[in-house]
């Protein structure tokens, strides 16, 4: 079985720090793990899944790529199968970002000595990077991969402590450095947002039974989303 690696995986694997060892929870096919020993970004790789199914797969996959001495594949979940020092960098993609902050919380002191994480998650994005920032987690990088109309928001932090009191809308919103007018691929996500949040806005205008304040609220998003496009498609000329 090759690895198939969509722009999401890649994107995942080339936001991992150079020479790493590195946990891959929630890993399924094993594909990050094989595509991080091949381009010699990670040294060791342990990888891990909740569900046997997956773990088999994985055991499948590193086997025909013959990465068994550098990628171990082991049976359990989250953080939970990780003794510390073991590996200094995770990997948490293609989970729910409730899930993602949980096995987090449940991980604290072994998490806290990571040098990165790299968190994919499919749901509750603006939930999870409000509560990193508000938990002593910095944002060190964050990226955005497209696969066909489909976006995917991708973010790598460490915790240095340093809790924010409140994280501005904006912010939640829309990350640190997540929209970058060079860009192109943030840029069609920060179109399809507009263009997903004008729908919404005007669904809500025709419900009659629709919240004015769930209404202010899509509006207020809609117009840091412009003000945004706007700003960056001046640096862009
Ligand atoms: C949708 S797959 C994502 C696979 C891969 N990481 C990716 O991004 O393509 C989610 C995987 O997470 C695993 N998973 C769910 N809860 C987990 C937990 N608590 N600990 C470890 N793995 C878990 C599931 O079994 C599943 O294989």
């Amino acid at each position: 079985m090759k690895p198939r690696l969509t722009p999401r995986l890649r994107t995942v694997a080339a936001m991992v720090p150079q020479g790493a060892r590195v946990a891959d929870i929630g890993s399924d096919h094993a594909y990050v793990p094989v595509e991080l020993i091949r381009t010699g970004r990670a040294v060791k790789v342990i990888a891990s899944d909740v569900h046997a199914g997956p773990v088999e797969n994985a055991k499948g996959v590193v086997a025909a790529a013959n990465l068994e001495d550098v990628i171990e594949i082991r049976l359990g979940s989250g953080f939970d199968v990780y003794q510390m020092g073991e590996v200094n960098s995770a990997v948490l993609a293609g989970m729910g970002g409730f899930l993602i902050r949980d096995l987090i919380i449940e991980a604290l002191p072994l998490v806290k000595s990571l040098e990165c994480l790299v968190l994919q998650p499919m749901v509750a994005i603006r939930e999870l990077r409000v509560w990193l920032l508000q938990n002593g987690f910095e944002i060190l990088d964050e990226q955005v991969a497209q696969e066909g109309q489909k976006f995917y928001e991708i973010f790598s932090v460490h915790y240095t402590g340093r809790c924010l009191e409140t994280v501005d809308f904006k912010t939640a919103e829309m990350g640190c450095q997540m929209f970058r007018a060079e860009d192109e691929i943030s840029m069609n996500y920060l179109a399809q947002r507009i263009q997903k949040t004008e729908n919404v806005i005007r669904a809500l205008a025709q419900a009659k039974d629709a919240e004015a304040t769930e209404l202010h609220a899509f509006e207020a998003r809609l117009k840091l989303l412009k003000e945004a496009q706007a700003c960056l498609s001046i640096q862009r000329k």
